[in-house]
């Protein structure tokens, strides 16, 4: 395996935990585990911060993907990819939104909010992985330059 499959694979996995963590902490909260809840979200946050910090070192360091399918499904793939980024900006405001709601003490705002971050979590997460499979497991290849070789040469 090299680093352009190692650094997705690790990233994506960040994710789909968060996604899960998230899953538990909002069935716990249901049986009223107050304390279990908080400490499963705030796991959550922290995954999805350090698959956030991994994606941008390696857009940095090594560079992204380019999607390698047919020219056919370049446009659909595009919007996908496009889509899940849009989800995923307004799941981060969503999320630190809610964790700030909660650490205030404000609960019938957190608890309102709260279930349509987890929601835009879900879709995140979801899409998340559908690119990560469209764009190493079903086409693998097409690797672009480093942000910073493209800058520094
Ligand atoms: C991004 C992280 C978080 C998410 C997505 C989240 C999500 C939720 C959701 C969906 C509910 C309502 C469950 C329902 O009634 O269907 C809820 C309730 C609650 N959350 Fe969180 N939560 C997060 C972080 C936290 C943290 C860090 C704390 C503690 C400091 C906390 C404390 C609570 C409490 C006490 C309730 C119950 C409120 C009430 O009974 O009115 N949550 N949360």
């Amino acid at each position: 395996m090299t680093w352009y499959e190692i650094f997705p694979l690790v990233s994506t996995s960040f994710i789909l935990i968060s996604g899960i963590l998230v899953a538990i902490g909002w069935r716990l909260i249901l049986k009223q585990r107050r304390e279990a809840h908080e400490k499963v979200m705030i796991a959550a946050a922290i995954s999805a911060t350090i698959f956030f910090i991994i994606y941008v070192s390696r857009t940095i360091f090594i560079g992204n993907t380019m999607f390698n399918g047919p020219d056919s499904l370049k446009t659909v793939y595009l919007i996908f990819l496009l889509f899940h980024i849009v989800l995923a900006t307004v799941a981060a405001v969503f999320g630190i939104t809610t964790l700030l709601l909660a650490f205030r003490k404000n609960f019938a705002k957190h608890r309102k909010i709260g279930r349509t971050t987890a929601k835009i979590w879900f879709a995140t997460v979801i899409t998340g992985v559908t690119v990560y499979v469209l764009l190493y497991l079903c086409y693998p290849g097409g690797h672009t330059k480093p942000v910073i070789q493209a800058i520094f040469g």
